[in-house]
């Protein structure tokens, strides 16, 4: 089931999506007594996570009973500026002062695959060997249509297992730690939050190109087998779909 949200304020999307985290942390906690949300990287989600550790909302999630995870992280050392977990630590975690007990950053010390062998590994011990099911995972959408570090044309894309695995990205000659389709489609609540003009083709190809392929466009391969997928949208990275629909 699809939520396609569209503001033309940001202030009013990043409202909106501040207070369902807030109903979904509510949910998880009263339903298994944690709430574990996976962080997306990249620009797009800063204003978010700032505005959760606002005066605003700080106070309306019970940070407690919180577990914060990564959708991917780029393989490079903790403090270096590309990392996620350096820009949620930022953001977020600094701000509401998260201990390290809560939060589960990649671990770039070993190799791109022994790297997500032990991501996966360290998801799997924290659900006690139950079902993973993440009760929120955050996503981007990059201009290629990739999402997580699921990019077009590579080998990651055909994954089966829910796991993380290592990608090397030959056009940003890096390698990459993601989380599989199937790890992300296996959660309770997925949401893409997308702001911008450059964003607006591949929103369009994403949501509304029956033809195109998950090959070109990742981010179709996101849909939750149970859960709810929710799409937070600007006017201007939703201006092509509304053109051409
Ligand atoms: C990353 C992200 C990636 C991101 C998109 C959009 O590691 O960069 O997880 O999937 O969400 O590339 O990035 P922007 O929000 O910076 O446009």
């Amino acid at each position: 089931m699809k939520n396609l949200k569209q503001y033309k304020e940001k202030k009013d999307l990043l409202n909106t999506l501040a207070q369902y985290l807030c109903d979904f942390s509510e949910e998880a906690i009263n339903d298994h007594g944690q709430f574990n949300l996976v962080l997306s990287g990249g620009n797009s989600p800063k204003a978010l996570y700032r505005l959760l550790a606002s005066n605003a909302y700080k106070n309306k999630i019970d940070w407690k009973r919180t577990y914060f995870f990564f959708g991917d992280e780029r393989f490079v050392p903790e403090e270096n500026v590309e990392r996620n977990s350096r820009m949620a630590k930022q953001t977020l975690f600094t701000p509401l002062r998260i201990p390290t007990s809560h939060i589960f950053a990649v671990d770039t010390s070993e190799s791109p695959e022994k790297t997500a062998e032990n991501y996966t590994e360290t998801i799997v011990t924290h659900f006690k060997g139950n079902p993973i099911a993440f009760d929120c995972i955050l996503l981007g959408l990059g201009e290629d249509a990739h999402t997580a570090s699921l990019f077009p044309n590579t080998s990651v894309l055909k994954e089966t297992n829910a796991e993380v695995v290592s990608v090397y990205v030959k056009k940003l000659n890096s390698y990459r730690i993601t989380m599989s389709a199937p790890l992300i489609n296996a959660a309770k609540h997925i949401v893409f939050l997308v702001f911008g003009q450059s964003k607006a083709k591949a929103v369009f190809h994403v949501l509304y190109d029956k033809k195109g392929s998950a090959q070109h466009y990742p981010a179709k391969l996101i849909h939750p087998e149970k859960g709810e997928l929710f799409w937070f949208v600007d006017a201007e990275a939703m201006e092509y779909s509304n053109m051409k629909k």
